[in-house]
């Protein structure tokens, strides 16, 4: 038996919280029940690890040491969490996963892709997202709605050019496999994002259901 893998991306203030919250009422509503789940994060020590990669420190973290660090939460949360729920046939819905990685410390900290390839596969083996909705603002947007939110974490706090290579890998990344990739424009209205994201609320039930 296995399950389905859900995974919300886009930077931050795309409303990738909101939505998950709103996309997993509906689900509930026909009687499907998610686990949902965050990167970096999900389990106990992975959300230390979260607290290691988001807070401030006197001392410059090396992209490197960012790099593994995700990847270290990541392992855990797969162990721990991802995996037991996909075999045991729920659907799994994460806020941020791998491709986060490429879109942050690949395309906004210059990592080569290929690095991150490999620790994907080492980490992951064969386990991809079966379905990746992308939030995609402009990043002015983003930003703005972030600072309104709360005090801003170590990437919150990176220049635009920074944010506009998050955006570009993205949407690269999405383009570049439609199967698996929908991108949801996420400048308008909340009602608006929930208007588009009911295509994929019906697809969900039908691949849960099948
Ligand atoms: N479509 C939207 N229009 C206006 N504000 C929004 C919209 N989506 C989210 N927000 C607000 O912007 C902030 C960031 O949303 P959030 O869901 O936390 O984004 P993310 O998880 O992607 O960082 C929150 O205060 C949220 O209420
Ligand atoms: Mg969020």
């Amino acid at each position: 038996m296995s399950g389905l893998f859900i995974t919300f991306e886009g930077p931050e203030g795309a409303g990738k919280s909101t939505n998950l919250q709103l996309f997993a009422a509906a689900l509930r509503e026909s009687g499907c029940d998610p686990l949902l789940t965050r990167e970096p994060g999900g389990t106990p020590i992975a959300e230390k690890i979260r607290e290691v990669l988001l807070s401030h420190h006197d001392e410059p973290m090396c992209s490197d040491a960012e790099l593994l660090l995700m990847f270290a939460a990541r392992a855990q949360h797969i162990d721990r969490l991802i995996r037991p729920a996909l075999d045991r046939g729920q659907v799994v819905i994460s806020d941020r996963f791998t491709d986060a990685t490429y879109a942050y410390q690949g395309g906004g900290r210059g990592i080569a892709v290929q690095r991150i390839a490999a620790l994907e596969e080492w980490v992951q083996g064969p386990l991809r997202p079966d379905l990746t909705v992308v939030f995609d603002v402009p990043v002015a947007v983003g930003m703005q709605r972030a600072r309104a939110r709360s005090e801003l974490d170590r990437f919150e706090v990176e220049q635009t050019a920074f944010f506009e290579a998050v955006r570009q890998t993205y949407l690269e990344r999405a383009s570049a496999d439609p199967g698996r990739y929908r991108i949801i424009d996420a400048s308008g209205t909340l009602d608006q994002v929930a208007q588009a994201m009911r295509p994929l609320v019906a697809q969900v039930l039908e691949q849960w259901h099948a």
